[in-house]
């Protein structure tokens, strides 16, 4: 069946046609318009900003995803929409599109949590993947562990609790010049320095517990660059950008390997837009290696927000007869609805 996804919850507004059914993962379009752009002059996401371009794209974008993929309304099994977690004005828009559309279509709503969606991208790129797994999410809002059980049973078992591995790259992204958002450009500026330039501390809190703190790292790392300003000494930021992925990355892959050996899972997703860095990905295959654990991972082009992740997220919520209707609303925060 084909399954037309939203995703509005951020900076991208994004509309995509996948088909899903028994052996069937395909993506026939996937458009997003990026708000990249207009957000750049403010060095980060301006949620008025972002909701009113939404609301000039998502029309738009979603007559494009339907051309694209060859169909029209009338071949749409399911319309899924992301409905929490994210920016409430934002999302808004497109779960009231979503309601629109398929109330005067008569065609079925499903609700998507917008980190199941995360979730969901790695089964586009992985066919023969099914639960039960443990995902990794890194976003620019989330470093969370989920025990996943089912297609929609999701359990967290830890996560960060100050910033999000994410937001940690864009902040020293920023103080250090890049344009926003930086996760990208510091992940390619790494590989011109030397990650052992810098002491930094661990963003993975001691014990046995699954949690991070990014506050420590991101404070560490400014105190340092404003140290040496004050005494006159010039930086690298090479060397900055390769100390700070390698203390992150080394972190998160710590806490993996204690997160696959406590909850006993011999499979390991990877997902959401820290996903596509490539330290992080190469660091995991060489964890997953040593443990004799399969590492599944969304191609770098779906790691961050798109709407056929939500399409295919929104597909199992279907088939559990998890339906929405006229009275679905948004909400900003991870628990949702
Ligand atoms: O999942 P996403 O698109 O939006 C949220 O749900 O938050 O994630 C966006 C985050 C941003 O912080 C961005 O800088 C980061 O993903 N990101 C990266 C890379 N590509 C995107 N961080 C590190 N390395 C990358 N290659
Ligand atoms: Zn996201």
């Amino acid at each position: 069946m084909y399954i037309l996804g939203m995703e509005s919850s951020c900076d991208e507004t994004s509309a995509s046609v996948v088909e899903m059914g028994d052996g069937v993962r395909r993506i026939c379009s996937n458009i997003v318009a990026s708000q990249i752009e207009v957000h750049r002059l403010y060095g980060g996401v301006v949620p008025e900003i972002a909701s009113r371009a939404h609301i000039e794209a998502i029309s738009r974008i979603t007559y494009e995803a339907l051309d694209e993929a060859g169909i029209t309304l009338a071949d749409v099994g399911a319309v899924a929409v992301t409905a929490f977690p994210g920016l409430i004005g934002a999302l808004l828009v497109g779960v009231n599109f979503a309601k629109s559309l398929a109330y005067a279509r008569k065609i079925p709503l499903v609700a998507v949590n917008h980190i199941h969606g995360h979730v969901a991208a790695a089964y586009l790129s992985n066919p023969a993947l099914e639960p039960p797994f443990l995902a990794l999410v890194v976003s620019g809002g989330h470093t969370s562990f989920y025990r996943v059980d089912s297609y929609t049973d999701f359990c967290e078992v830890g996560g960060t609790r100050d910033d999000a591995a994410g937001e940690a790259f864009d902040k020293i992204g920023r103080v250090i010049g890049l344009p926003y958002p930086g996760g990208a450009a510091l992940d390619r500026l790494a590989y011109e320095g030397d990650p052992r330039a810098i002491s930094l501390p661990s963003p993975a809190l001691s014990g046995d517990t699954l949690d991070f703190s990014f506050s420590g790292i991101k404070t560490a790392t400014l105190n340092y660059l404003n140290g040496m300003e004050q005494k006159g000494l010039a930086v690298s930021f090479a060397d900055v950008a390769a100390s700070y992925t390698d203390k992150i990355v080394k972190a998160i892959t710590q806490k993996t390997e204690l997160a696959l050996k406590k909850e006993g899972m011999k499979t390991l997703v990877l997902s959401g837009g820290v996903a596509a860095n490539t330290h992080l990905r190469a660091s995991l295959a060489r964890l997953c290696e040593k443990m004799g654990v399969t590492l599944a991972m969304p191609d770098r082009s779906l790691c961050g927000d798109n709407g056929a992740m939500v399409a295919a997220a929104g597909y199992f919520e279907y088939l559990a007869g998890n339906f929405a209707n006229t009275s679905l609303n948004a909400s900003a925060s991870d628990s949702g609805l």
